[in-house]
């Protein structure tokens, strides 16, 4: 049997995990721990890069994503789950692809370029940062994983780690494989006010939101601007509501466009079913929630075998690294 190739993605905890994180990256991570051997880890020198500002609810997000990762499905006896910082490795080999990386590629690097002007934040100006994608690349090649599930805005950062594999290929003969994306198929779910979703514009629903307000978020979204009676024909593909039928209620779907295009469903009535369709899919993931909140120890012991795991691996593909490097 062949063997199954390495997968490796990550998340910043820099706050709770929402339905974004859920659709976009969870419950695509939970179908690849099928085929793949899977790494999943918490990426909290990232977090620290881009927003050192916040730093002390870093601990608490840590085992709270963590918890979300599990009660989504991400099994510790199938995947690898670790914390960056605790692998001493990334950083290694993030200091060896620093030495071959050119400034312009960093400065030329349109994710860096985006935050530098939208958020004019000084404090990202910063020897770290600008290196965010190089530690990004360590991440992955640490461990030579192949593929790497990330949303189209990583799509540079991974580009940039295959270039900065083939310089250590030709420079140091390391021979790392240059990993590939892994594109969800997903739809990107629009934020509740219709802008992108972000935990910083407050317009997300979290994994952990409870129902009430869960219903109160949604009688709150931007609907079809054009409708105004309920009589009036609505236009789904313009529509909030809709593009979360489209991942939350896929039994219902093709009726909701149906009636809203005939004016027979009320927005009202559209976005009670939304609420409710959103609540039954979180409902088993938050009772998972509570059981592991109530013992945060077991979520650490899972967290410290998965770093023993990871270091195992980190450390047999260092020693290889450092004997091309060294001698
Ligand atoms: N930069 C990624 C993000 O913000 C997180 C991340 C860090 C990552 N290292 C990684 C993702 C390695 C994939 C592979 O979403
Ligand atoms: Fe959107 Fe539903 Fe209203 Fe149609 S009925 S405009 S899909 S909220």
């Amino acid at each position: 049997m062949a063997k199954k190739k390495r997968v490796l993605s990550g998340m910043r905890p820099t706050g709770r995990l929402h339905l974004g994180h859920l659709v976009g990256a969870l419950s695509n991570w939970v179908r690849l721990q099928e085929s793949y051997n899977c790494l999943f880890m918490i990426a909290d020198w990232h977090a620290l890069m881009s927003e050192y500002e916040y730093y002390e609810n870093l601990n608490e997000y840590i085992v709270d994503n963590v918890i979300d990762w599990l009660a989504c499905g991400i099994s510790p006896d199938e995947s690898i789950i670790f914390l960056q910082s605790e692998v001493q490795e990334h950083l290694d080999l993030y200091l060896l692809f620093s030495i071959l990386t050119p400034m312009g590629w960093l400065e030329r690097c349109p994710t860096y370029k985006e935050q530098l002007q939208n958020l004019k934040r000084r404090s990202i100006q910063t020897h770290a940062f600008i290196g965010y994608p190089v530690l990004q690349a360590a991440d992955i090649l640490i461990y030579e994983a192949e593929l790497v599930p990330v949303g189209e805005d990583q799509l540079p950062h991974l580009e940039l780690a295959r270039e900065i594999v083939r310089r250590a290929n030709y420079y140091f003969g390391v021979n790392l494989p240059e990993p590939q994306p892994i594109l969800t198929e997903v739809p990107r779910l629009p934020g509740l006010d219709g802008r992108k979703m972000s935990k910083s514009y407050g317009n997300v629903i979290n994994i952990s939101e409870d129902p009430d307000e869960i219903k109160r978020k949604v009688a709150k979204m931007i609907t079809d601007p054009a409708r105004i009676r309920k009589t009036d024909p609505g236009h789904p593909d313009v529509c909030s509501v809709f593009m979360y039928h489209k991942v939350f209620s896929k039994d219902e779907v093709n009726q909701i466009r149906k009636d809203c295009q005939a004016g027979k469903i009320g927005c009202v009535e559209c976005k009670k079913r939304l609420a409710d369709a959103i609540i039954n899919v979180l409902t088993p993931i938050q009772e998972k929630r509570r059981e592991l909140e109530k013992n945060k120890d077991v979520v650490r012991d899972i967290i410290r075998r998965g770093n023993n795991q990871a270091r195992e691996i980190a450390g047999r593909v260092w020693r290889k690294i450092r004997e091309k490097v060294w001698g």
